[in-house]
Formats: structure tokens, sequence, C-alpha cells
């Protein structure tokens, strides 16, 4: 074997065992103990945050495939490492706030219209959007969800009226955003994003 090859499989055995700086964690809620109004009672703010439920896994599932669509082009094992774990955090995200608007739409609250509406403009702009441009996109959605999520942990007015099921799944959620929020920017900028 000659030295290039056998720093190359090292190389390869590298990347294999790069970590990336967060875990994903694999978690399942149940909301069968959840108040229709599960805010604080509060009407505006549950159905604020439902709307933002109900726009959340469609929005997440886009921000996989975009990421899926461009990674072939980065070769920083480190970074790749980071999307694999970004890739896994947004699924569990998706799935739960799934389970949550399943849950949602059993208190007849009408979660399915702006679900199904915003999985139509994203199936649009999947369609005639170039890829880079849906990564841009990404980078302002994850800058947008990050600084919500720092807010939701730090702001005692909002995070001290949240209670059970539906209180771990934001907060959850508020935690991993913050988690990973350079990884779509930096994701976008070693793809070749300006
Ligand atoms: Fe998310
Ligand atoms: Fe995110």
């Amino acid at each position: 074997m000659s030295t290039l090859e056998a720093i190359k499989i090292n190389q390869s055995s590298t990347a294999h065992r790069m970590k990336a700086s967060f875990p994903v964690r694999r978690l399942r809620f149940d909301f069968t103990s959840s108040k229709r109004y599960w805010f604080d009672n509060d009407a505006y703010f549950t159905h604020l945050m439902n709307a933002m439920s109900a726009i959340f896994p469609q929005g997440e599932l886009m921000l996989i495939e975009a990421l899926r669509n461009i990674r072939d082009k980065i070769d920083d094992p480190l970074l790749q490492a980071e999307i694999s774990a970004f890739i896994g955090q947004e699924a569990m995200h998706a799935k739960e706030h799934l389970a949550f608007n399943r849950y949602a739409d059993e208190q007849h609250i009408n979660i399915d219209k702006l679900q199904n509406e915003v999985k139509d403009l994203y199936a649009i702009m999947q369609k005639i959007l170039p890829s880079m441009h849906i990564m841009s996109i990404g980078c302002a959605i994850e800058h947008i969800t990050a600084t919500l999520g720092a807010e939701l942990l730090r702001n005692d007015d909002w995070n001290n009226r949240l209670v059970g099921p539906v209180a771990e799944l934001w907060l959850w959620h508020a935690v991993e955003e913050n988690e990973h929020k350079a990884v779509f920017f930096d994701a976008y900028v070693a793809s070749g994003g300006g």
C-alpha cells in the first residue's frame, strides 16, 4: 500500500469518526393530557403557537432536502458530521410537531388548512427555485427559528406560561434550534453560497 493510499484510508476513517458538536435526541411526546388552550389557558397565544407548529414540519423536511441536495459539494468531514446531526434533529422535530398537530386536530383546531397551504408553497418553491436559492431561504429560516427559540428560553414571561408535554416539546425544539443554528449557513457558504 502506498503512503498516499494509507493517508486516504486514514482520512476516510477520520471522517467516519468525526462527531457533531451537538447530539440527536430521540424523544417521543404524549400530548393526550394537554389542554385545548395549553398556553396558560390563553387562546390567542395557543393559536399563535399552533400556527407555528402547523408550518414547522414541512419547513423542516424542506431544509433536510435542501442539505441533501448540496452536501456532495462539501469536503469538510466535521461539517458533514454537523449536517448529519442537523438532519437528525430536524427530522425528530418534524415527527414530534406532526404528532402535536394530530393532537391539535383531535381538539378540533384546524391545523390542516395552514399545513397544506405551506406544503403546496414549498412544493412550488422546490420545483422552480435553484438549490442554492432554497439554501439561502433556509439560512433565513434557521436564523429566525434560533432567534425565536432563544427568546422562548430566556424570557420567563413566555416559558413560565408553558406546562406539560407541550412545554417540553417547545423547549426541546428551542434548545436544538440554538444548538444547530450555524450549520445551515456554514453549509451554504461551504457549498458556494455568497
Ligand atoms: Fe426544527
Ligand atoms: Fe433548525
